[in-house]
């Protein structure tokens, strides 16, 4: 990727405009996470949830990535706290019975040893709590990791509700520098949580872009502009996404979608065109 590929975040991250998720991969992941290095990639997301993910593997896939004369300063690590009730109860990373904030604490060293990493990039929120107040005893403890230069930056995922968000905001010392969901139409896409987005440099990440719109991406107007620009109708889209700064995950398996996803820089649409493409969400 080239330098003009990464956005830089409220808290001086680096981060690429795409970024590769690892979920359901399974015992592919160590390979493909080393193969969408290899080709370019420089962000991955992962979380300690073995129910959906393979965190080493992941580890695995870097680590094998860095024999390749890769730093680890370039690469973008971004892992999440998953809270109990979006773990398998039986393959749960942390004690079950230990207080909330110990729990977020021992999630984000087994995340360290499965990444074999000192630090990371990211710690994602992978859900707000039952209750404000959990969400918030939630986040200290990440802040917490923040302090002791454990992770360079926090974030929240799975959160719709923009008054919970913005409560979170308001309430939060290290303020969200990521906020990482669905896009799609059920919840308007997101505008006014992007709008707060936008006024507090908050970085808003896109899953199940592709899966979630396939009306938008079986558009007429997108097919046209595919035909201009000889790309894909998904290049479209995810070129569109990171014109407005919103940063897509992409889960592919095929090496030619993962050439085309890192290959979406190489080409501009115009304010028109992104006008084109904003009517038909
Ligand atoms: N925070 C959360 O709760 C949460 C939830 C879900 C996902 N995620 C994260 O988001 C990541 C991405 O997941 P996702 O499901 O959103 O991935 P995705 O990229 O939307 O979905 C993958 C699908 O898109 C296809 N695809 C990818 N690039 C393509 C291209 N250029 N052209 C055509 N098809 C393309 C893939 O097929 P091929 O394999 O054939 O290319 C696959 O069918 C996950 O791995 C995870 O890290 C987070």
């Amino acid at each position: 990727m080239n330098p003009k590929d990464f956005l830089i975040s409220a808290y001086g991250v680096r981060m690429p405009r795409i970024i590769y998720g690892t979920a359901w991969k399974k015992d592919r992941t160590a390979a493909l996470v080393e193969q969408v290095i290899v080709l370019g990639f420089r962000g991955i997301d992962t979380a300690c949830q073995p129910k959906h993910y393979n965190e080493a593997g992941v580890g695995d896939g870097v680590a094998a990535s860095l024999r390749h004369g890769i730093e680890r300063s370039e690469l973008y690590l971004q892992s999440k706290f998953t809270p109990l009730s979006g773990q398998d109860p039986m393959q749960v990373p942390y004690d079950t019975k230990a207080c909330l904030s110990e729990q977020i604490a021992q999630s984000f060293q087994t995340s360290l040893k499965n990444l074999q990493t000192t630090y990371l990039d990211c710690l994602v929120l992978h859900s707000p709590l039952a209750n404000p107040q959990q969400t918030m005893k939630a986040w200290q403890a990440m802040e917490q990791i923040f302090h002791s230069g454990g992770v360079k930056q926090l974030g929240i995922s799975n959160c719709y509700d923009p008054g919970q968000f913005e409560l979170l905001y308001r309430n939060a010392t290290i303020k969200p520098a990521v906020i990482q969901n669905r896009f799609y139409a059920q919840t308007g896409y997101d505008r006014a949580i992007r709008d707060f987005c936008r006024e507090h440099r908050i970085i808003y990440q896109g899953f199940w872009t592709l899966t979630a719109n396939p009306n938008v991406l079986a558009h007429p107007m997108l097919k046209v502009l595919a035909e201009k620009y000889r790309r894909s109708a998904a290049q479209i889209f995810f070129r569109y996404l990171s014109q407005i700064d919103i940063i897509p995950l992409t889960g592919t398996t095929s090496e030619s979608h993962m050439r085309e996803d890192l290959a979406v820089f190489d080409f501009e649409l115009t304010a028109d065109e992104c006008e084109i493409v904003e009517r038909l969400l």
